[in-house]
């Protein structure tokens, strides 16, 4: 029997209603920099789309955008500027950075509360204890995704395959919170398709294309897609094969249309959140 499909872009165009009816009804002033460092074309795209976000929802959103050449210094510079603006409530710094820049020092330096995407040290420290303001967008959004489905994480194997800062742990641990069994892969996994085949809820978030065949999925398990591959013929591709896998899993996401927009509804809520804390 065929997967359900999980329609992220109808879930996250929910989220996005319910962010652009708080801040109606609460008469708030949300304000988003959104810093973008040379031209990398799929930064662009995302960067457009949380700019189309921010409008429909009411958040007024400026872009920084500097040349591929830009300096530590100047790119620190302006973080602190930013910071110190009271107007200003969420930062983004979009990733990847140019290879001279220096990432970490980078996200370490902005306002732990303005950091919409989660990735202050201290942000992630919050979340491993349970105790936090921002979730890290992507994986906000995937438990949004399984929320959706009906299916609940307490007691059931999950298994995320990848062990990214910013996608793997995190989500790991957002199942743990729900009392999930958490199994995290990776690259020196033994027998990876057999600790996959034991996933209730397996979240693949690799970023090779293809790369989760219908050979790893249990029955009727939810599989969530974080992979968003360029193929050579200018195709969006996942980290599932989905015609295969969509054959035996209960719920699945589709690429493009699932993970994707979801992470830029869990960064318009994470800036209301912001504006809500710095009130
Ligand atoms: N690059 C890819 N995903 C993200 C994200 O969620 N936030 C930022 N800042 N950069 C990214």
């Amino acid at each position: 029997m065929a997967a359900n499909i999980i329609d992220g872009k109808a879930i996250s165009a929910a989220v996005k209603e319910k962010v652009r009816d708080e801040i109606a009804h609460e008469g708030l002033k949300v304000e988003l920099a959104v810093v973008i460092v040379g031209d990398d074309p799929a930064s662009r795209v995302y960067v457009n789309n949380k700019k189309k976000a921010c409008e429909f929802c009411g958040i007024k959103s400026y872009e920084y955008a500097l040349p591929e050449e830009t300096t530590q210094e100047a790119l620190l510079e302006l973080v602190d500027t930013l910071n110190a603006d009271a107007n200003v409530n969420g930062i983004l710094v979009q990733l990847p950075l140019p290879k001279h820049l220096d990432e970490k020092a980078v996200i370490e330096r902005i306002s732990p509360n303005k950091d919409v995407d989660a990735f202050h040290e201290s942000n992630v420290g919050r979340i491993m204890i349970g105790n936090y303001s921002f979730l890290p967008c992507t994986p906000a959004g995937c438990m949004e995704l399984i929320h959706s489905t009906g299916v609940e994480v307490s007691g059931k194997e999950c298994v995320v395959i990848g062990r990214s800062n910013i996608v793997g742990k995190p989500m790991a641990m957002l199942l743990l919170h729900e009392n999930g069994t958490v199994t995290i892969c990776h690259s020196r996994t033994h027998d990876l398709a057999e600790v996959c085949r034991r996933a209730d809820i397996l979240v693949a978030a690799v970023g090779r294309p293809n790369f989760v065949t219908v050979d790893m999925v249990k029955p009727g398990a939810v599989v969530i897609d974080v992979g968003i591959n360029r193929l050579d013929n200018g195709k969006l591709c996942g980290d599932v094969k989905f015609d295969e896998v969509s054959e035996v899993a209960g719920w699945i996401t589709p690429v493009p249309g699932g993970v994707g927009p979801m992470t830029i509804a869990m960064l318009m809520r994470n800036t209301v959140t912001a504006a809500k804390i710095q009130k």
